[in-house]
């Protein structure tokens, strides 16, 4: 998902002082690394409820809890819930997969897929699981030829050295994927071992009226009633070893695997969740809010509600048009929504007061004192000019303009992941088969474009672009439209799909056989492409020095801030490395007399029913089990839980992550956050925000009475 900052705790450990009553880290809150459980969360972990100890939660000698956690695909989490390697995700992380594999007339979209044996599950190619070996604090290592008297350029010259070094030791000539990161913006170092795994099998996934229900209506929202989960199977080399897809391969034997509980969730219950959040930004200055209410946010925003409702008319009225953009459609949706809800939440939480709260306060610390005065005088003076200087630039709405169109118009994509394609034919004795590899890029792009919609995503991309952006950062092609086409888009679009080599895939293919580097410059859709993209290249390069002096201060700001609170403790940002996060089940009040219940059962499925909107479609399967009550095991109560909220603190990346009770096991697979508490990556508000978690027992509903997958059931160690 995205990024944050953090205030409210500064405030919450103020009022600790005064009451004595709350301790100075919320318990909900904090993204924590598993290698500092022990030191740094454990003794509350257990007052609340935890029942296993550190070692098995994490350790690099034993298998422990953390080895059932895995790194879905570098977008995603999922668990291991069998020793043979079966995972559970989210539906929404397995959606692209999903459709990949699916035609009109083998729709798992619309239908689900079960396997009902192992023979039966689809390889997936591209998609990876990857596992934690270990971690390791390697900062004093990084920054050992580190000085505070060096330029910046010294300074990432000697991190990247002594970083290199490190990952090939590490990596045991390829046996592990080995990364380094930044942590605290760039006061702490991390090494993290992995081993990649690159078969990875579709075992089942039930239809989107259970899976996505509630649609992009309910996205982001609670009451929730989505059963949003897919199941996945990890394959390796007979020996054990990652091994890229083979017939030979034989179901990973799972080094751990997580027990599923169906006794049902209570408040106040203990939860914890592991898994891998993308990027928060808790350390985000009230200049970088500003940026993103003016200029991040409204770019995706804008893009959003420009080009969703032309892929949703094409979608609804042809079954073909709506597999081929469902992913594409879904994900552009997913990140127009969360950012109106971000903006909303950041203005109604009055965030951007607090965090020039935080820096006021902080500014008084650093005066207080000349060694301090020394060390961090100008930090906040030179985030507030460098930050400045950037707004001035527009570069963060060039990006998300930039970005938002290229994540619709595949067309407008494809010259940039073709780009090598000059070079080549510069090279002249160019062989045929020289060009396969882009012809493959061009072949899985198109495979899910329909010509009469890219030419319209194409067209009111570019109207976009020219309206919002200023005009004197156009990029040339906008003169080219200008001079040759009187600015007419339409018409310069028109011409660009009847002669481009992007066209289609047709003429793309026609093309590669007989490359002719003079057509390929000339190219109308190339020349787009390239030009918005040297445009951006330009600007950012403009910037370096803007973002160089941000980077510094940003880094000191962290580090002032951390010696500003000595005995709290901090969480580093989200940067899809593995954490864990504690707390509980709970409601919540979203406004004034608006109180939520922390479940949600299979009834109100049957309440939001609406058979004219395809959001919410119920299946008559799960109506027919409803009315007879016929939820086996998994009911409680006459009814089924199908979601839960928990306290805990979790953002993008960690979709499809377990949530597990104080003994360890699975209780529920988180899937969202609530709308409430949208500004959540950047502040945490732990009055109001929550996880939303599909309950596990209206997942194994899902898969025993809907689909009656009992092969799978039979595998999974299930505690009633
Ligand atoms: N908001 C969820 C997330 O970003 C994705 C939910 C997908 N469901 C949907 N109806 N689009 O993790």
């Amino acid at each position: 998902m995205k990024k944050l900052f953090i205030i409210a705790f500064m405030l919450i450990g103020l009022c600790s002082l005064q009451t004595n009553a709350k301790p100075i880290n919320p318990p909900d809150e904090g993204m924590w690394l598993p290698m500092f459980i022990e030191r740094l969360n454990y003794v509350d972990m257990q007052k609340m409820g935890l029942h296993l100890t550190a070692e098995e939660l994490y350790s690099i000698n034993h298998s422990s809890l953390k080895d059932a956690i895995v790194n879905f695909g570098n977008f995603c989490t999922a668990e291991v819930v069998s020793n043979e390697g079966l995972l559970l995700t989210n539906h929404h992380c397995g959606y692209e997969s999903l459709q990949k594999h699916s035609t009109v007339g083998h729709d798992y979209l619309t239908n689900g897929f079960w396997a009902y044996s192992k023979s039966e599950e689809i390889p997936t190619e591209g998609l990876t699981a990857t596992f934690l070996v270990r971690m390791e604090d390697v900062t004093k290592k990084v920054l050992a030829d580190v000085n505070d008297t060096m330029s910046n350029a010294s300074r990432r010259a000697a991190i990247t050295k002594a970083s290199d070094k490190l990952k090939k030791e590490a990596g045991e000539k390829g046996k592990y994927e080995v990364q380094i990161k930044s942590f605290f913006d760039g006061n702490e170092y991390y090494m993290f071992v992995y081993e990649v795994y690159e078969d990875v099998r579709l075992v089942g996934a039930p239809p989107s009226a259970i899976g996505k229900f509630g649609g992009d209506t309910d996205n982001w929202m609670w009451p929730r009633h989505t059963g949003d989960f897919s199941m996945f199977r990890v394959y390796t080399a007979p020996d054990g070893k990652p091994a890229k897809f083979s017939e030979k391969n034989i179901a990973l034997k799972a080094k751990h695997s997580l027990p599923i509980n169906i006794k049902g969730v209570k408040k106040d219950d203990y939860a914890m969740i592991w898994g891998y959040p993308g990027s928060t930004e808790r350390y985000m200055t009230s200049y970088g809010i500003q940026s993103t209410l003016e200029q991040a946010n409204p770019a995706i925003i804008n893009s959003g509600n420009t080009m969703l409702p032309i892929m949703k008319k094409d979608m609804d009225a042809d079954a073909n048009i709506r597999i081929k953009y469902a992913s594409t459609y879904a994900q552009l949706a997913n990140v127009w929504k969360n950012k109106i809800g971000e903006s909303r939440g950041l203005k109604r939480l009055k965030v951007l007061d607090k965090k020039k709260e935080l820096e006021d306060q902080l500014q008084a610390w650093i005066n207080a004192d000349p060694a301090r005065k020394a060390k961090y005088g100008n930090v906040i003076q030179d985030l507030a000019t460098a930050s400045k200087q950037l707004m001035e630039t527009k570069s963060e709405m060039n990006l998300w303009y930039f970005q938002g169109i290229l994540m619709s118009s595949k067309v407008l994509l494809a010259p940039l992941q073709t780009m090598g394609i000059s070079a080549l034919i510069e090279k002249k004795d160019t062989k045929p088969e020289a060009y396969d590899a882009f012809t493959d890029i061009i072949k899985e792009l198109y495979k899910d474009c329909a010509p009469a919609t890219e030419k319209k995503l194409f067209a009111a991309g570019l109207e976009l672009y020219r309206k919002e952006m200023p005009a004197d950062m156009l990029p040339d092609i906008f003169e080219f439209i200008k001079k040759e086409y009187k600015g007419d888009i339409q018409k310069f679009t028109d011409e660009a799909f009847e002669s481009s080599v992007f066209a289609s895939e047709e003429s793309f293919a026609k093309f590669i056989k007989k490359p002719n580097l003079k057509k390929f410059q000339k190219d109308l859709i190339n020349k787009t492409t390239l030009s918005i993209y040297n445009a951006f290249i330009k600007t950012n390069t403009a910037q370096k020095d803007i973002n160089t002096r941000l980077n510094v201060a940003k880094r000191l700001f962290v580090a002032a801030l951390r010696e500003m609170q000595p005995t709290k403790k901090f969480y580093p940002n989200a940067n899809f490395t593995m954490r864990m996060t504690y707390g509980k089940v709970l409601d919540y009040t979203a406004a004034d007399a608006v109180h939520y219940d922390y479940v949600t059962h299979l009834k109100g499925v049957m309440e939001k029913e609406d058979p004219t909107n395809d959001e919410f479609i119920v299946p008559a399967k799960l109506k027919e089990l409803y009315n007879k009550k016929d939820f086996g095991r998994y009911g409680s109560n006459g009814d089924l839980v199908t979601c839960f909220l928990t306290t805990n603190d979790i953002t993008g990346g960690n979709s499809g992550s377990p949530v597990i009770n104080g003994d360890g096991h699975l209780i529920g697979i988180a899937f969202d956050g609530n709308w409430e508490a949208m500004s959540g990556d950047i502040a945490f508000e732990p009055e109001l925000q929550r996880t939303i978690c599909v309950d596990i027992r209206y997942v194994l509903f899902c898969i025993d009475k809907m689909a009656n997958a009992q092969n799978l059931i039979k595998e999974m160690n299930i505690i009633e």
